[in-house]
């Protein structure tokens, strides 16, 4: 069943086109996370879809309801959505229960309840009478996000729920938020510029670039296939080389390679760092290290091609000890992602 679904959704500011025909859809019980760089419009689609921003075109239906779309535009407490930001908002002055009990309509017995039983999923079960300050950031967050299950929306929004967090706190809150959405069957929207985040959290990541969702994927297929090569430069490390491709093979620098889609004529190829294998060779070699940066549970390899001058880099196994001026050999891992030449052009092109 579809929870969320865009369908070429603009918005407007002025002359500015912050939302350029956004369309995605979600299946319930799944995490979406919405990522792109600052400014493409990660929180301006967030908004659209809780009703605090109107579209000036397009459709959004939550839960099978249309909740925006031409002659509908159903308030926000009407979609059946829960938020969490980035500043956790929580009142001050008001208990932890009461911050949970306060996103339920009603403060009856029943409504207590299931207060307590939201906090208890959230790990906060005797941090009902404490007050905000008195929360680390992480807990602060997971009472937020308490306050957000509370009524059983349909959706639940999260606008860089974890950017506040420092970084070896933000690793282990993020794990637990997916822990305790997945175990609620939630279907949640998280926005993230950060990419780490967005592929280790969720279960489809939408990559937004200048209005535009580029690609909804799964993590893994938007790593290693990207739909364009503007994806490709946003996720990950990558190399690109000039190539030209005939139907399944392409001919670059590195010799003749498979692709992963048939191609033809001239194209950038894209080769991540870990799809390079290199090792030890004598002086004969072809290729020499140039650098090397060594991060304890890999290392990355810079590598010139000794006839052509051209220069890549391997992430690479670290138990090898590598070091600049050594001859290497190389070798390409698997099929690879072929760009065609123009297509930079049209992908980079500003929408204003
Ligand atoms: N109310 C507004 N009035 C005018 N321009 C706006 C308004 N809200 C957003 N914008 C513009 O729309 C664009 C998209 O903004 P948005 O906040 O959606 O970006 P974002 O992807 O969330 O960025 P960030 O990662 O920095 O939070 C920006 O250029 C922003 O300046
Ligand atoms: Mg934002």
């Amino acid at each position: 069943m579809i929870s969320l679904r865009l369908r070429d959704v603009w918005k407007r500011f002025g002359e500015y086109s912050a939302v350029s025909g956004a369309s995605f859809e979600l299946e319930k019980g799944q995490l979406l996370a919405l990522l792109g760089p600052s400014g493409c419009g990660k929180t301006t689609t967030l908004r659209l879809i809780a009703g605090f921003e109107t579209p000036d075109r397009g459709e959004i239906e939550i839960g099978g309801r249309l909740v925006a779309g031409p002659g509908v535009n159903l308030a926000p407490e009407k979609r059946r959505v829960g938020m969490v930001f980035q500043e956790y908002a929580l009142f001050p002055h008001l208990t932890v229960l009461d911050n949970v009990l306060f996103g339920l309509k009603s403060r009856d017995g029943k409504a207590k309840t299931r207060a307590e039983t939201v906090l208890e999923m959230v790990g906060l079960k005797d941090a009902g009478e404490r007050m905000p300050h008195e929360l680390s950031g992480g807990q602060q967050q997971r009472v937020a996000l308490a306050r957000a299950l509370a009524p059983e929306p349909d959706l639940i929004l999260l606008d860089e729920p974890f950017s506040n967090l420092d970084a070896a706190l933000r690793v282990r809150v993020r794990a637990e938020v997916r822990e305790i959405l997945k175990e609620a069957g939630a279907t949640a929207v998280f926005v993230t510029h950060d990419q780490e985040e967005a592929l280790s959290l969720v279960d489809r990541v939408a990559v937004m670039l200048e209005g535009r969702v580029q690609q909804i994927a799964s993590p893994h297929e938007l790593y290693f296939q990207p739909a364009t090569r503007a994806v490709a430069d946003f996720v990950g490390d990558s190399n690109f080389l000039p190539g030209r491709a005939r139907g399944r093979v392409v001919e670059c620098e590195l010799g003749e390679l498979p692709t992963q889609r048939p191609a033809s004529g001239p194209v950038d190829v894209l080769l991540r760092p870990e799809s390079i294998e290199a090792r030890p060779a004598g002086p004969d070699a072809g290729y020499r290290v140039v650098d090397v940066t060594f991060f304890g549970h890999d290392q990355l390899v810079r590598i010139r091609k000794l006839d052509t001058g051209l220069v890549f880099d391997a992430r690479l196994w670290p138990s090898y000890q590598f070091f600049p001026g050594q001859p290497v050999e190389i070798r390409v891992a698997g099929p690879v992602m072929v760009y065609a030449q123009n297509e930079k052009e049209t992908t980079k092109a500003p929408l204003r």
